[in-house]
């Protein structure tokens, strides 16, 4: 949806947003230089690795990663999606968001259909507490729920018949109810889609119902059914249980993850109030992605049976790109026949969080598993584990994680020495794209040439056909070369509508981010225009600098020309 809000006026209100002013209301901010820094609000940490720069218009943590402009921390903070973020912000700023009238329908649709959606909820909820919920009542509560469980997670019956919703729902709504699939139109006549079924529905992060759930209570052959997607509900986008998490935990900063509805209800009935389950596969990259938004410490939970462990290792697999520092992932396997919902009721909640608790981290995973069935005392064994366990680490994108995984599985195969003699190769294998730049940073950890290139484009967009010309000559400025052909399509002249585009524009964003990787700040506006100068025409800049010596050295006695002149060398003022 974030096409149908005019780009003119994300980036008035970009402009407004007193970024110090909007991430310190939240988070106690201390000056430092042109810097704020703070302990950062996404991860745990001690010692303030979050950066706000209210004069480039962004923030970023060093520590794990998160980074943005004014909306996407509204988004991460409060988890909104971006329309909503921009509402918020816009609310703030006493301004009215314009949609245009595509924007209006859209917007328009997307309530038509959680409406619907939320009657049928409302639908199934009395539908559970009436004569017909009889038997539903009795089977949750025989599976250990009260009612203030079933409340909580607003469970509810579909009654036997054919067409009960349908039937049940106004004429406005019933073309909705179609639309979502929660009530089908395939014979040619409508018939609800969840019939005889405990209904659990599925919510997003404001709590509007979006699809849902249904288990059998008769003897189907689809023990459990699922709204199909529609416009409200993208099945790898959706966590189910985490708005009821959100609800019940003040400070959600751990989830466990499982797999079923009635584990999710069955531990939040224990107390365990944080569990939530990603629909359709729990491992898939998407899910992942949704769930590290909005947590940095994820435990895993699987059967541990052998399809457990093949779940495991996927979801491990799917993990390892994401791997930044700062996030934590575990991985807790249930004894054999198992699962949370049975195992919590047969152990009570105290020695299910104790598993939690000790389940495995990501690394000793990832290792126990590549090495089962090896004998490390064999070379031959060694050698095989480290086959197995290569390919997996060049997955992860640099981190001291990382690193530190690299020499786990060296000390495991043996040899020390190995390391240092891979070394430069390892860095230099690692994702294709970014050669240069890995080995340059791994060395001195400082910005390479081309990202210096990328940050001044930030500063002065109007460098772009420079950094064009620069690096058609050259492969060192790749990414220089990709945001210059950016601003130029885009017909970007300030730094102002670039931090706009960029929001707008999630790979070019996280493809900008990525440049501070590793680094330990960002440089000031005049240090990055004078090294972009440098390498954009180191004669030119050579010269400037003799120039400036001159004028400064006879500062007392410069004529008004000279002034102007010093004035324009030493760097304008930033728009
Ligand atoms: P399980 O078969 O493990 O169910 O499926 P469960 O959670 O233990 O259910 P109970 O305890 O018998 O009630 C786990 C999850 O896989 C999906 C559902 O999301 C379910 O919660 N599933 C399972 C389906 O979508 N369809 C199915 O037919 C079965
Ligand atoms: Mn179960």
């Amino acid at each position: 949806m974030s096409g149908l809000i005019p780009q003119r006026f994300v980036e008035d209100l970009l402009d407004r947003v007193d970024l110090a002013q909007l991430i310190g209301s939240r988070v106690t901010l201390k000056k430092a230089g042109a810097n704020y820094k703070a302990c950062c609000p996404f991860h745990d940490e001690k010692t303030p690795s979050f950066n706000v720069r209210p004069d480039k218009g962004f923030y970023h943590c060093f520590g794990c990663g998160a980074h943005g402009d004014a909306i996407s921390f509204v988004r991460e903070f409060e988890g909104l999606g971006f329309t909503e973020a921009v509402e918020d912000l816009a609310r703030r700023a006493g301004l009215e968001v314009p949609y245009d009238q595509a924007a209006k329908q859209e917007i328009q649709q997307a309530r038509t259909l959680t409406d619907a959606l939320d009657f049928a909820s409302r639908f199934y909820q009395s539908a559970l507490l009436g004569e017909q919920g009889t038997y539903a009542r009795d089977y949750l509560k025989q599976r250990g729920l009260d009612d203030s469980v079933i409340q909580q997670y607003q469970i509810g019956y579909a009654p036997a018949a054919g067409t009960s919703l349908f039937d049940a729902a106004n004429k406005e709504l019933q073309g909705p109810l179609i639309e979502t699939g929660t009530v089908s139109d395939k014979y040619g006549r409508p018939r609800d889609l969840f019939r005889n079924r405990v209904m659990f529905p599925i919510r997003n992060s404001r709590g509007k119902t979006i699809a849902f759930g249904g288990r059998t209570l008769g003897d189907d052959k689809a023990k459990y059914i699922n709204s199909p997607e529609s416009d409200v509900f993208h099945k790898s986008r959706e966590i189910y249980g985490l708005f009821e998490a959100k609800q019940a935990v003040r400070q959600l900063d751990k989830l466990l993850v499982v797999e079923g509805y009635m584990d999710v209800i069955a531990l939040a009935q224990h107390g365990i109030r944080y569990a939530v389950a990603t629909l359709g596969t729990a491992t898939n990259q998407d899910s992942l992605a949704a769930l590290l938004k909005q947590v940095r410490h994820a435990v895993f939970c699987f059967d541990g049976d052998k399809a457990g462990f093949k779940a495991a290792d996927r979801a491990l697999d799917n993990a390892l790109e994401l791997m930044a520092d700062g996030l934590h992932l575990q991985f807790l396997m249930l004894p054999e026949g198992e699962d949370p919902d049975t195992l919590v009721r047969k152990e009570g909640s105290e020695a299910f969080q104790k598993r939690v608790d000790s389940a495995t981290p990501f690394s000793r995973y990832l290792f126990d598993r590549q090495s089962e069935g090896l004998d490390l005392t064999l070379p031959e064994h060694r050698g095989e584990l480290r086959a197995r366990a290569e390919p997996l680490l060049n997955k992860m994108p640099k981190s001291t994680l990382r690193d530190a995984m690299w020499h786990e599985m060296l000390r495991l195969c043996g040899g020390r020495n190995q390391w240092q003699n891979r070394q430069p190769q390892q860095w230099n294998t690692w994702k294709g794209g970014r050669r240069d730049r890995v080995t340059e940073e791994r060395i001195d950890v400082k910005l390479s040439k081309d990202s210096i290139l990328c940050l001044a484009l930030l500063e002065a967009p109007d460098l772009a056909s420079d950094v064009t010309e620069l690096a058609q000559g050259s492969r060192l400025y790749n990414q220089a070369g990709s945001f210059a052909a950016f601003i130029t399509e885009r017909e970007i002249r300030n730094r102002k509508s670039l931090i706009t585009a960029l929001a707008l524009n999630s790979q070019k964003r996280e493809q900008f981010y990525n440049l501070f990787d590793g680094i330990e700040h960002i440089p000031t506006r005049e240090s990055t225009l004078a090294a972009a100068r440098e390498l954009l025409s180191p004669n030119e800049e050579a010269s400037r600098q003799q120039r400036l010596a001159t004028l400064l050295r006879n500062f007392a006695n410069l004529t008004a020309e000279e002034r102007q002149e010093l004035r324009e060398l030493s760097g304008g003022t930033p728009d």
